[in-house]
């Protein structure tokens, strides 16, 4: 990984760190770890559990020079890089659930938040957090997320992973991944996306805010989102919001 990274041992959320760093000018690639966040925050303002010395808690800074339309690829790239080294390093099948989550056995072990700043309506930067459940026992999650969310030592029988060697890994992944994506676009991402997904072909309903919709996850479209067929056939896209499997 060419970029910096700073190991932390407390923090709020590791968010905000990389965000303080990429408004003094921090260079792409910069990274924040830290061992526990006090404030972890998830998507749709929910809290991200980050027990220390259990997961990978983790902030990228991108400076990509992309219209904001097409933000949403960055989020899956970095689910893509990120399953992709899960797996190289855990031997987890981890599976990619539309847009980011990562899950394995049917629950979740790790998700993404990807924020974006602006600067006079153009993009200035992207903040890519990644959140791992690598180590965490079963006691380790509160009782809310028992039997949601997994971790690679419970889907290995026991086995921890080594947290600096899958860190290392998950910033070779991204780099490399993201340098072919600014090179050739999103197709080779799509492809790897479309291989790894745990949603094509399966019958999904959506929570958008246009309301629940229901059908068949049928592929993906060149922005990112999700095509869904309706039972009278039609296909439309899903732009924002959680899909659930059903
Ligand atoms: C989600 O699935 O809702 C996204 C979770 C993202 C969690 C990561 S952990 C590192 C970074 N810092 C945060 O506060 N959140 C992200």
């Amino acid at each position: 990984w060419s970029g910096k990274v700073h190991l932390l041992e407390s923090v709020l959320s590791t968010q905000e760190e990389a965000k303080q760093l990429a408004e003094s000018g921090a260079p792409e690639g910069t990274a924040v770890i830290a061992e526990e966040q006090t404030g972890g925050r998830g998507r749709m303002g929910r809290k991200w559990h980050s027990p220390k010395g259990k997961g990978i808690w983790m902030s990228v800074v991108l400076r990509p020079q992309l219209p904001l339309l097409l933000t949403p690829q960055l989020t899956l790239l970095a689910g893509v890089a990120v399953c992709t080294a899960i797996r190289k390093v855990s031997g987890v099948e981890a599976g990619i659930k539309w847009p980011n989550d990562l899950l394995a056995g049917g629950r979740k072990i790790c998700g993404i938040l990807l924020e974006s700043s602006l600067h006079e309506g153009e993009l200035h930067y992207c903040i890519a957090g990644i959140g791992i459940a690598v180590n965490l026992d079963a006691d380790d999650y509160p009782e809310e997320l028992r039997g949601v969310g997994t971790s690679l030592l419970l889907e290995r029988g026991g086995r921890p992973v080594d947290r600096s060697v899958l860190a290392g890994v998950v910033l070779a992944e991204l780099e490399a991944l993201y340098t072919l994506y600014l090179e050739r676009g999103f197709a080779p991402v799509q492809l790897r996306w479309e291989a790894m997904s745990v949603t094509l072909g399966r019958q999904i309903a959506t929570n958008s805010p246009e309301g629940r919709r229901k059908g068949i996850a049928v592929g993906m479209d060149e922005q990112g989102f999700l095509l869904l067929q309706g039972p009278d056939g039609t296909v439309s896209s899903v732009c924002s919001g959680e899909i659930e499997l059903i």
